[in-house]
């Protein structure tokens, strides 16, 4: 049987989403999504403009890293102009990974967990990660880029040797060639799903939802941040995104940083 590849057209053949994929801006190869977005959005691009590219050679991950990029993976990114102070878009990290998850279960059938902040893991296997910047105009946020990377068909030996072991993809979680039009399509219908709810108030709900998808909260976790660790169980997250941990001295709220579990699977 022939394997699909990306393409333009049929990945937004029959597409129903309100603002999401109102302009596609396709590449084969690319240095970032994220970079070539961030350049669109400084000028006029419209919200909901999303750039995708078949293969990147400069991806960034979270935290400074570099995000692995072969062929066989989708990597986007989406142009938001959220009309929001900074400070109310925290959670948006949040929502997305809760879109993804739901992509990837649709594709899969496979449960797809999220771990805090915004990893998308399949049996303990990171197969999807997102980066999301933003830029200020005063008090307000200018634009918003949302950068999602997903190991689609991605050969786990394409990958960097330190990643073989904690990455997967779902096309070798599945044992089957994963449609990336079809997926494309479920990835934009509940990112415009989402975000239309995040931006009509109904955050609480989205939480909830990445709560009971979530296999950090109930769970022994380290959280390394720029001041150092915070140890405790992960007891749930505030409306903000953070996630509210139960340590020896009380309870801590992190906003950011990187969380290993400490409960053995
Ligand atoms: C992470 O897991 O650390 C986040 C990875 C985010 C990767 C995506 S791929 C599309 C977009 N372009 C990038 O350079 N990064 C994001």
């Amino acid at each position: 049987m022939t394997e699909t590849t990306l393409d333009k057209d049929s990945c937004t053949r029959g597409l129903t989403t309100r603002l999401i994929g109102s302009v596609i801006n396709f590449h084969d190869e690319v240095t970032s999504t994220n970079d070539v977005a961030r350049e669109m959005a400084k000028g006029d691009a419209r919200e909901g403009t999303v750039v995708m590219a078949r293969s990147q050679t400069g991806g960034m991950g979270r935290l400074g890293r570099p995000f692995s990029s072969p062929v066989g993976g989708l990597y986007l990114s989406v142009i938001l102009r959220p009309n929001m102070a900074l400070g109310e878009i925290s959670p948006l990290p949040l929502v997305v990974g809760l879109s993804v998850s739901k992509a990837i279960q649709c594709n899969t059938f496979k449960e797809a967990s999220l771990k805090w902040p915004n990893d998308v893991q399949i049996e303990g296997k990171k197969v999807a990660g997102i980066l999301v910047t933003s830029s200020a105009k005063g008090e307000k946020a200018d634009h918003v880029i949302v950068g999602i990377g997903i190991n689609l068909n991605t050969k786990i030996k394409d990958l960097p040797e330190d990643l073989q072991n904690i990455a997967g993809s779902l096309k070798e979680v599945t044992g089957n060639h994963i449609d990336p039009n079809e997926f494309t399509r479920d990835l934009l219908y509940f990112l415009d799903l989402h975000y239309s709810m995040f931006m009509e108030g109904q955050g609480e709900s989205l939480m909830d939802q990445w709560v009971s998808r979530s296999s950090t909260i109930g769970t022994d976790v380290e959280v390394t941040t720029s001041n150092g660790y915070v140890r405790g169980k992960a007891i749930g997250i505030d409306q903000t995104g953070a996630l509210v941990l139960q340590t020896k001295s009380g309870m801590a709220r992190v906003d950011s940083g990187d969380c290993t579990s400490l409960t053995s699977s």
